[in-house]
């Protein structure tokens, strides 16, 4: 297994891309199945999510042609399974109940346990599918899913699940009729995938906001799409910029979906240069504490709440940091807390105190975002951190090594003991 050894202390210098959005990629991958015939993706990201996609949809009948451009032929489907061993590595594979259960009538996928993040379970998911018709039983692990023809409906979702809105409006567009989802997910992804969905012959208003009304057509016809930039990974390298008082241009920026984030940088105190989809980072005169909550889109995501605290770990005086997403978002705490951060847990608040300086010391990687923020913090520790199983990293940066590199990191990927 592979670590990430870091030499921290050095300011970050130079300029660096954001590659596409894993979030938006994934439902993309899975919308791909409503339409068969070959569809055209650009700018996917080479992540290890995208790949367990890719195997996932290949056990479908999808097949691929991997060039600048990606194509997805979907002419033939041979299975409308989702089996445990690629469900168990990746939650998002359950996108493709709502494509196979509108183009197929039936769907077989297992039931993804718990995660490291949290219980995330997929309760919305099957009770809006059954209100557009669909007989949903729960069978040996395995979600069943069956209906003749999907109806449309009005869908009131408790909460406004990011993949639970995907699911049911990738459904709705083969259904008869309209269906209105209240309360969706506002997520920039979530429109990324209604706008592939309208390139397919889609009829959906309401795009970015919380009431989505999609009315079913007969069919839908393959489309081409680029990706677009990942919010989170552009959060990530401005944090890398903050965290080590360097001086960063980030590419590629789709600043006005990262409102609140940007505005808690520049509320901490780091200087922030906005053109486009262009960020200039400048190091803070002073770094100091901010308090920060994290809620659905628009407000502070939690995918940034891990990298934000190790931010804090070194700002003057202290930061409450709320998480109010998932139940399990803090297992980075005590892993901070091994490179000399001050934070205590209560319930889902932490209160980080700061710190003049961090320490390298080996550390693990928990879930993606809690790998990433120790990444942050090792990049700004004295000494060296080495960040074990960085298969969690793997899954949703790109190149996460090589483009700290390229801005003056002494970052390097080695085996593990
Ligand atoms: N929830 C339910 N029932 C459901 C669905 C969700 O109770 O049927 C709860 C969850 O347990 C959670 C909350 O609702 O407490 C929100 O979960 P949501 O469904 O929105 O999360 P998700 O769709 O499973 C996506 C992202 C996550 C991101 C969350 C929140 C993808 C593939 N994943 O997950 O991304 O954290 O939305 O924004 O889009 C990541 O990239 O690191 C990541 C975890």
């Amino acid at each position: 297994m592979d670590k990430i050894v870091i030499e921290g202390g050095i300011p970050l210098q130079g300029e660096v891309a954001s590659s596409g959005a894993k979030n938006a990629a994934l439902p993309i991958l899975a919308a791909t199945l409503l339409a068969p015939g070959i569809h055209h993706l650009s700018n996917v990201p080479n992540l290890a999510d995208i790949r367990t996609a890719k195997k996932l949809l290949a056990n479908l009948g999808v097949k691929f042609t991997d060039h600048e451009v990606l194509a997805v032929d979907t002419s033939r489907l041979t299975s409308c399974e989702a089996p445990y061993a690629l469900v168990k590595t990746m939650r998002a594979a359950v996108l493709v109940l709502g494509p196979l259960v509108a183009r197929a009538g039936e769907a077989r996928v297992s039931l993804p346990g718990g995660c490291a993040i949290g219980a995330r379970p997929i309760n919305l998911h099957l009770k809006g599918l059954e209100e557009m018709g669909v007989r949903v039983t729960l069978k040996h692990g395995y979600v069943e899913a069956k209906v003749h023809r999907l109806h449309g409906a009005p869908i009131h979702l408790e909460l406004p699940s990011v993949t639970g809105t995907e699911n049911l409006m990738m459904a709705a567009t083969l259904a008869a009729g309209t269906t209105v989802i209240h309360n969706a997910a506002q997520e920039p992804e979530v429109a990324d995938l209604a706008r592939f969905l309208v390139a397919m012959g889609a009829e959906i208003d309401g795009i970015g906001t919380d009431v989505l009304t999609i009315r079913g057509v007969q069919s839908l016809s393959p489309a081409s799409h680029t990706i677009m930039p990942d919010r989170i990974e552009a959060a990530t390298y401005l944090t890398a910029a903050a965290i080590t008082q360097g001086e960063v241009t980030i590419r590629g920026v789709p600043c006005e979906h990262l409102t609140a984030v940007l505005d808690k940088f520049q509320e901490a105190g780091v200087r922030l240069a906005i053109e486009d989809s262009q960020l200039k980072v400048k190091p803070a005169k002073h770094l100091v504490g901010v308090d920060v909550m994290t809620h659905p889109y628009p407000g502070f995501p939690t995918d940034m709440q891990a990298q934000f605290m190790a931010l804090m770990c070194i700002a003057e005086g202290a930061s409450l940091i709320t998480e109010n997403i998932f139940e399990k978002r803090f297992m980075h705490v005590s892993e901070l807390r091994r490179l000399g951060a001050d934070i205590v847990v209560s319930g889902n608040h932490a209160l980080v105190r700061g710190v003049r300086c961090l320490q390298g010391a080996p550390v693990m990687a928990t879930d993606l975002r809690a790998s990433a923020s120790l990444v942050l913090a090792g990049l700004a520790a004295q000494g060296v951190t080495e960040v074990h199983r960085v298969y969690h990293l793997d899954r949703g940066y790109e190149q996460l090594e090589h483009k700290l590199s390229a801005l003056g990191a002494r970052i390097w990927r080695a085996k593990a003991d």
